[in-house]
């Protein structure tokens, strides 16, 4: 047998693995509050969509995602060529990075973001430049501003931002983009805004109107419940679109995700009422923590962002799990001393409180 291996390339050490949230050996039924889901399965009419589209499965999914960039086109009012799709908002992220990046270019982002962002640069061989959150943990547009040069390809802002739930007024980001150079793409991660109540969700597209270097990353995978199913889009210049389908793979977006989100998009009325169910759960979770001595950073998205303290994080977050409540550490997302958990229905978030003082009790007790 020969001895040699085969060889994968050095910067994949780099690229860091998606951390799995542990559920344990749990006898009852689990509560997953650890990956910004929705609690709530698919509208019917949408798993009708699912079960009609069954059959064709036979057939090649249409790789140009006619009926579902047409609907999110009539949605928006936003022209057909400039409307991107993907396998989750993921795919075009890591398409985007492949179409622009590469050894010598950079990349901004603020600090702790969305998990995903770090591979794009690790993948292209691009240097990552990152701006700490401020105190509030916000961004900090005119931080991230100073760290714009000519290398810079693509910023990146997420808003609201995951793991730390703020979210950004539109004027700011507006000002922001004005303030860069026109070579610099920013991609504004709006996979949440759905759940931001600072002003209308859809405000921030007339910005695609004012700014040729701006592209809106939206998903199927969060208000509309789709996460498993995979589908993400992109709003912004035609150029942006072409590049994305370029390099990733022509059937990307499956038969059944496309039909999937293609119905799901029509249901406008049942994104409000999840919208309007979430945010009750926020408020009233907000309390319940704040109640605990527990602060959180302003959250305008599905999750809370809860600061610990004196508290260590890792056997609460053991103790939770134990308990069948599952949420996410902040030492995995980037910033110890946190923890990220995500609403559930009212049943699922009680569970959760009732979980925690069990496990600071028990603490506190010992
Ligand atoms: C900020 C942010 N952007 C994008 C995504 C990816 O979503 P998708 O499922 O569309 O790939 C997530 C998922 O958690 C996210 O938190």
């Amino acid at each position: 047998m020969t001895t040699t291996r085969p060889e994968f390339i050095d910067r994949l050490r780099d690229i860091p693995l998606y951390p799995a949230a542990s559920t344990y050996e749990f006898g009852g039924e689990l509560v997953k509050l650890a990956s910004n889901e929705t609690p709530w399965s698919p509208h019917p009419a949408v798993l009708e969509a699912i079960r009609a589209a069954l059959p064709t499965l036979n057939r090649y999914p249409d790789p140009s995602n006619s009926v579902l960039r047409r609907r999110i086109s009539e949605r928006y009012g936003f022209p057909l060529g400039g409307v991107a799709t993907g396998n989750g908002s993921c795919e075009i992220l890591l398409a985007a990075a492949e179409a622009m990046l590469e050894p010598g270019a950079e990349i901004v982002y603020a600090w702790p973001s969305f998990s995903m962002y770090p591979h794009l640069a690790a993948m292209t061989g691009a240097r990552a430049v990152t701006v700490p959150l401020d105190l509030h943990a916000r961004h900090d547009l005119e931080a991230m501003a100073r760290e714009v040069t000519v290398a810079t390809r693509i910023v990146l802002l997420c808003s609201p931002n995951n793991p730390t739930a703020t979210a950004m007024a539109v004027d700011e980001i507006d000002a922001f983009v004005s303030s860069l150079p026109g070579h610099v793409l920013v991609i504004l991660d709006e996979a949440y805004v759905e759940f931001q109540t600072l002003q209308d969700p859809d405000v921030s597209l007339a910005l695609l109107e004012r700014h040729r270097n701006l592209v809106i990353l939206r998903t199927f995978s969060k208000v509309y419940g789709l996460c498993g199913l995979r589908v993400g889009y992109a709003l912004g210049p035609e150029d942006f679109r072409l590049a994305v389908d370029r390099v990733r793979q022509p059937f990307s977006v499956n038969a059944l995700a496309q039909a999937a989100a293609a119905e799901a998009i029509l249901h406008q009325d049942e994104v409000a009422s999840r919208v309007e169910r979430t945010v009750a759960e926020r408020l009233w979770m907000g309390e319940e923590l704040r109640a605990r001595g527990l602060a959180t950073s302003a959250s305008e998205a599905n999750f809370a962002w809860v600061e610990l303290g004196q508290i260590d994080e890792e056997p609460l977050v053991d103790a939770l799990a134990r308990q069948g409540v599952i949420v996410r550490a902040g030492a995995a997302l980037g910033d110890p001393g946190h923890l990220r958990v995500t609403y559930g229905t009212r049943s699922e978030n009680e569970r959760f409180l009732s979980a925690l003082d069990g496990a600071l009790g028990a603490k506190s007790g010992s």
